[in-house]
């Protein structure tokens, strides 16, 4: 299905960059995809399909899932940063 019909790209296309490249949002997702946002009403669509891709993922992370393993150099998330405290 056709998620995005500025730069024409599927949802299978959402799903293989969440798995390849990690993107952290929507707009990331543009970029790892070659392309950028235009009128960005396919934001929230993207969105569902990333938790959706990570929704598994999300819940396993905080026991060595590949994901977290690529996010370890960015900037902590507030739920990241809850997890952690309530595991020490
Ligand atoms: S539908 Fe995706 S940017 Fe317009």
């Amino acid at each position: 299905m056709i998620v995005c019909s500025c730069n024409v790209f599927s949802d299978r296309d959402v799903r293989d960059a969440v798995a390849k490249d990690q993107p952290r949002t929507a707009g990331q997702v543009y970029g790892c995809l070659g392309c950028s946002a235009q009128c960005g009403r396919c934001a929230t669509t993207i969105r569902k399909i990333m938790d959706d891709a990570l929704g598994a993922c999300a819940k396993s992370c905080c026991s060595g899932c590949p994901h977290q393993q690529a996010h370890s150099h960015a900037e902590p998330q507030p739920e990241s940063m809850m997890l952690q405290a309530a595991a020490a």
